[in-house]
């Protein structure tokens, strides 16, 4: 197979994934998820929006700083401050992008940018030959590019190419296209544009009506060489393209789509849970990386699978890095052990700090449940891995719950080192747990969500509990797992807390933070 069939893959998880409600990462998630997608074999990962916030910012920076093979990128308006935002934020990696877009659609010029179209051609000429000055590596959007007259869109494609764009990316920003029109919009351009072959067409289909993978794939049919895309399908609205479904649809249905990625597909599970700790849960028949992705309920289906495997599964599990839950080791295993297993569930460059939490957690649930399994010991680090960075702890808790009386819980935090305890009743142990968190540290958010589910099976099982909250528009989102739902509870909420409060902080005027890395 030829090169001209390699399919490049654009991540952004963290701009466009980053977007959703409840999806907000921290710059410790975020260089945690870029080292994985590196390794993973993402050839670019737009890593942020750097004028939009400090916190952008100072992520796109940090990874540009780590990857080993993926190309960085950020994101621009196009406006110069946004491209010299980027390239501040790019500069220190050996090759970077600069992605900069505008919008192209009737609706969108008229009432959201207020400019003609032959403003937006001014615009998509000044801005592409502003970035263009910076890096060879320019890509340029049309946004709403499916909304877009295509007389239009093929004059803007073809000036943008001629400033130097050497990537052009036509977004399905309102998830409003289908796989037959997309394909007539990808092979138009082909067709009509004089110097297409200087470019790389790239697709960018958002989830609105479910058709997200579809519509990309139909664009990668039609000629496009770039898909972008986000793990676990994360983004604006109803999500972008799942990065996961376009892989392994290419790989599986390689008979029709003849493609390449440089996408190392084992990995694909280990992706999808480092991101889904850092945003929200995964649902459970999400095609992939769910829980039941692999698992044969139906009597007569579990018989065809033990007579041959492939009279229900089109796909291995392992060849998305499903393993058989494995037991692994009881309250006698030693550090030694603890720090191999760590190694092969993929955490082998955790600090001492976190292993050494992780272990004394896990010395506490080897006591506490019969067998301790591969996804409990990453529930542990997992949980470990952002507890330094949190101000306030949960020290102790009791909960009294059942028939007759009113549920009450007693807790102790730590709250900024100072430890506080209350007493409080609730409707429901769960709402005294929640109040007693507001009397110790008062704060005024809205939970948006409060979900519970099984870290492995049995009874004994820890379980994994997510919370999202909302103030003022920002939302986060908090996990945490313990074989005592209640606990898991308490954590989960002030893990959201934690995180709320972090971003509280990263709220300081962009421009400021340019200004003082230029030394202005
Ligand atoms: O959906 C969209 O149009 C975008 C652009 C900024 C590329 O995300
Ligand atoms: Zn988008």
């Amino acid at each position: 197979m030829s090169d001209k069939n390699k399919v490049i893959i654009f991540d952004t998880t963290m701009r466009d994934g980053e977007q959703s409600p409840g999806a907000s990462m921290s710059l410790e998630e975020k260089i945690q998820i870029a080292r994985i997608f590196d390794e993973l074999g993402i050839d670019i990962i737009e890593a942020g929006f750097p004028i939009a916030s400090p916190g952008d910012f100072e992520a796109v920076t940090a990874i540009s700083k780590i990857l080993k093979n993926s190309i960085p990128c950020g994101l621009s308006r196009a406006s110069k401050k946004d491209i010299d935002a980027c390239h501040e934020a790019l500069k220190n990696a050996p090759r970077f992008r600069i992605h900069t877009f505008i919008s192209t659609s009737p609706l969108h010029m008229k009432h959201k940018l207020n400019k003609s179209p032959e403003q937006v051609l001014d615009a998509i000429k000044e801005s592409v030959t502003y970035a263009r000055n910076l890096t060879d590596d320019v890509e340029w959007s049309c946004e709403d590019g499916t909304r877009t007259d295509m007389d239009y869109m093929c004059k803007s494609v073809e000036l943008a190419i001629n400033c130097g764009a050497k990537t052009i990316n036509i977004p399905d920003t309102v998830g409003y296209t289908t796989p037959s029109e997309y394909t007539k919009i990808i092979t138009t351009l082909k067709n009509k544009v004089p110097n297409i072959e200087k470019a790389i067409l790239s697709v960018h289909c958002h989830n609105d009506l479910g058709l997200a993978v579809a519509n990309s794939l139909a664009g990668v049919s039609a000629g496009a060489r770039q898909v972008e895309c986000t793990i676990n399908g994360i983004g604006e609205r109803a999500g972008n393209a799942a990065l996961e479904e376009i892989v392994m649809a290419i790989k599986t249905r390689n008979d029709l789509m003849p493609f390449t990625t440089g996408i190392k597909t084992e990995l694909l599970s280990k992706a999808s849970k480092i991101v889904s700790n850092a945003t929200f849960p995964v649902q459970f028949n999400k095609a992939i990386v769910g829980k039941n992705a692999f698992a044969h309920e139906a009597g007569i289906h579990q018989d065809g699978m033990l007579k041959n495997r492939e009279t229900y599964e089109i796909m291995t599990p392992e060849s998305v890095g499903v393993k058989k839950t494995s037991l692994v080791m009881g309250k006698h295993s030693g550090r030694h052990a603890f720090k191999e297993k760590l190694n092969d569930l993929g955490y082998g460059n955790v600090t001492d700090d976190v292993i050494q939490a992780a272990f004394g957690k896990f010395k506490i649930l080897a006591d506490k449940k019969k067998h301790v399994y591969d996804d409990d010991i990453a529930a542990l680090v997992d949980d470990s891995l952002v507890l330094d960075k949190y101000v306030i702890n949960l020290k102790s808790l009791k909960v009294f719950a059942g028939t007759g009386e009113p549920q009450r819980a007693e807790m102790t935090l730590d709250v900024y080192g100072e430890v506080k305890s209350t007493v409080e009743n609730g409707d429901g142990p769960v709402d005294a747990i929640f109040k007693c968190i507001k009397i110790l540290y008062p704060h005024d958010v809205k939970l948006q969500l409060y979900q519970v589910h099984a870290v492995t099976e049995g009874t004994d099982a820890q379980a994994t509990v997510s919370v999202r909250i909302e103030e003022e528009g920002k939302t986060t989102v908090g996990q945490a797992s313990d074989t005592d739902t209640l606990v898991a509870s308490a954590n989960a909420y002030l893990s959201a807390l934690n995180k709320m409060i972090i971003k509280r902080k990263k709220t300081a005027p962009m421009e400021l933070k340019i200004q003082k890395v230029k030394g202005i």
